[in-house]
């Protein structure tokens, strides 16, 4: 489920979402999680009795925890009533270290809550500045000290590298300063200089100077480096776990083509091979519902060569790797020659990117597919 707001807009995020001077009429963060609600009830009537009860649940955002934990709390009773919430399933929800406090998080386990990723970014006030984000570094620790009291299984902290003004030194603090915290998960990104954002105007006007390729590369290895060193082991290029079980169930489900109902403005859905994406103003994603038809907006059906390539260019990404028997064997071996894929899953039937194959990941998926 996706949830359109946010407070402020941070200057590199492209993400649908509004704060409250730009939502408009016709929506708005009281009336959400009714709207929502709806959105439940009609993928239950479209669904019929598929894929029953539900395994995982992933609220994000925007800013989920901007809706009192009550309303967050009534929708996940909707799915539960419409699909009924599997035993032990995975519930998280996104959150800004700035956007709970010790109630609130108490309030979201209660809820029924059993992860939270925390959008930490940095440890570092210059980047965090430049980000443009509001939390100051000292509140991560506290915010996991108080998810961690509430009972919750899992906490991420997300991460940002390759700020302007960053140097690897920041970046190792920010490191340092996230596994201080203990979270059993990281996932840690390479900042996108996104088309239309703010950050984008500001690297267009010579204002900061955009992330270096080579830069970013050794903040992988950093990355990579410290966080293995602390038992948090890749699982994904961009996420590492303390063991298997603190793997974000709900993103492996994505990265390995299940199917799955995206409720919200702009959400895309997936089941059985068709793809669809709902309309992505809230205003226009509230009327349809309020009126009783579908806020889907576009669809495709994916072809077999389709699904192929995205099969590969996902599974790829993982460290369980994907079946050899997916990729052009004389191209594959190439690259297990050039140090791109481990040698030895693949004798085995896998293909496993090796530390070189990870940092040159969307190059390798190109030769392969
Ligand atoms: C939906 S957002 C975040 C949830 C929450 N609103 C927050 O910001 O803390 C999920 C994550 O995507 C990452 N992200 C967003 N825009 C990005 C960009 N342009 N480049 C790299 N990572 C980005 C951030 O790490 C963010 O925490
Ligand atoms: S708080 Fe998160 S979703 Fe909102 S603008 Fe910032 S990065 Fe984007």
């Amino acid at each position: 489920m996706h949830v359109p707001f946010c407070v402020t807009r941070c200057g590199y995020c492209d993400f649908n979402t509004y704060t409250a001077t730009e939502l408009g009429p016709g929506a708005s963060r009281d009336s959400y999680a009714d709207t929502a609600i709806r959105e439940v009830r009609m993928a239950r009537r479209v669904l019929g009795d598929v894929d029953l009860p539900v395994e995982t649940v992933f609220v994000g955002g925007g800013t989920p925890t901007l809706l009192p934990p009550d309303d967050l709390g009534r929708v996940l009773s909707a799915i539960d009533a419409e699909f009924g919430l599997a035993p032990g399933a995975e519930v998280t929800t996104e959150a800004n270290p700035e956007s709970v406090d010790e109630a609130s998080i108490g309030k979201l386990r209660e809820a029924g809550f059993t992860r939270v990723s925390y959008g930490m970014q940095s440890a570092r006030e210059h980047v965090l500045a430049v980000l443009e984000r509001t939390h100051t570094p000292g509140r991560v620790p506290q915010v996991v000290e108080w998810t961690r009291k509430a009972g919750f299984e899992h906490i991420n902290l997300d991460l940002i590298y390759g700020t302007p003004g960053e140097t690897d030194d920041d970046w190792r603090g920010s490191l340092e300063a996230a596994l201080a915290a203990e979270p059993d998960h990281v996932s840690a990104y390479a900042l996108i200089v996104e088309e239309g954002t703010r950050l984008a105007a500001q690297v267009r006007r010579g204002e900061l100077t955009a992330p270096d390729d080579d830069a970013m590369a050794d903040r992988y290895l950093i990355a990579d480096e410290m966080l293995s060193g602390h038992g948090l082991h890749w699982y994904e290029i961009s996420n590492w776990a303390a063991d298997p079980r603190a793997a974000c169930r709900h993103n492996m489900l994505y990265w390995t083509g299940a199917d799955w109902w995206g409720v919200g403005p702009g959400a895309h859905s997936h089941v059985g091979g068709t793809r669809w994406w709902n309309v992505k103003h809230p205003a226009a994603h509230a009327a349809r519902l309020a009126e009783g038809t579908t806020p889907a907006h576009a669809r495709e059906i994916l072809t077999g060569e389709d699904r192929h390539i995205e099969r590969v260019m996902l599974e790829l990404r993982l460290a369980q790797g994907c079946p050899a028997h997916l990729l052009d064997d004389e191209a594959a071996r190439r690259a297990v020659g050039d140090g791109l894929i481990e040698p030895a899953p693949y004798e085995q039937g896998r293909a496993v990117l090796t530390l070189k194959g990870r940092l040159l990941a969307d190059a390798v998926v190109r030769a392969l597919t």
